[in-house]
């Protein structure tokens, strides 16, 4: 065998290896910065609810009650976007029937995110009208039907807590 010929083997085996390597790689690292993603996202849900509950505590800015509500709102759609079959493991507490056999998102995970966006925007309606004690009141219904009720059926437990 001469010197280029075993040159050129090496090189299509490199590149044969390479062909095979690499969508797996690229497919694993759009799945870590999904999921890294997606946890920012969450955060940012609960930090916008949390700003709601500063702000009604203390009678402080409608606007930016409503401000907060309609992210919210905004976020149950998008929501639905971060939740590719296979974004599972790890640090992850998203649970396995938040897909269907073919890994398609369940009908009822996706009526989860659908309850979610409608409190929110009762939310914002309501705080439009000024009435602290009524956002107060839509502000429990929405934490218990628009947050709590899917991560009851949907997120599991905490790994890092224990
Ligand atoms: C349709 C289902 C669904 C709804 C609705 C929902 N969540 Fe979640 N949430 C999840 C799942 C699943 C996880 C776990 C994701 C993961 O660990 O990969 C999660 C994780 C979180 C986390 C933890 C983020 C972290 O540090 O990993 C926070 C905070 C959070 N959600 C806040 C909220 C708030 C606030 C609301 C309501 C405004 C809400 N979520 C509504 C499904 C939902």
């Amino acid at each position: 065998m001469n010197i280029r010929r075993s040159a050129l083997s090496v090189l299509s085996v490199a590149v044969l290896v390479g062909a095979v390597i690499y969508p797996t790689v690229a497919a694993d690292k759009d799945r870590a910065s999904t999921m890294a993603y997606r946890q920012i996202f969450m955060e940012t849900k609960g930090k916008h609810a949390k700003a709601i509950k500063l702000l009604l505590k203390n009678k402080l800015s409608l606007r930016h009650i409503i401000t907060h509500a309609e992210a919210l709102e905004a976020m149950a759609d998008d929501m639905l976007l971060l939740f590719p079959a296979g974004t599972i493991g790890g640090k992850s507490r998203a649970m396995g029937d938040i897909w269907d056999k073919d890994g398609k998102i369940s009908t009822e995970f996706t009526a989860k995110a659908i309850d979610m966006r409608k409190e929110a925007a009762a939310l914002a309606e309501v705080a439009r009208g000024g009435n602290y004690k009524k956002i107060k009141k839509q502000m429990g219904r929405f934490a218990n039907k628009g947050c709590r009720s899917c991560h009851t059926d949907y997120r599991g437990e905490d790994i890092e807590a224990k």
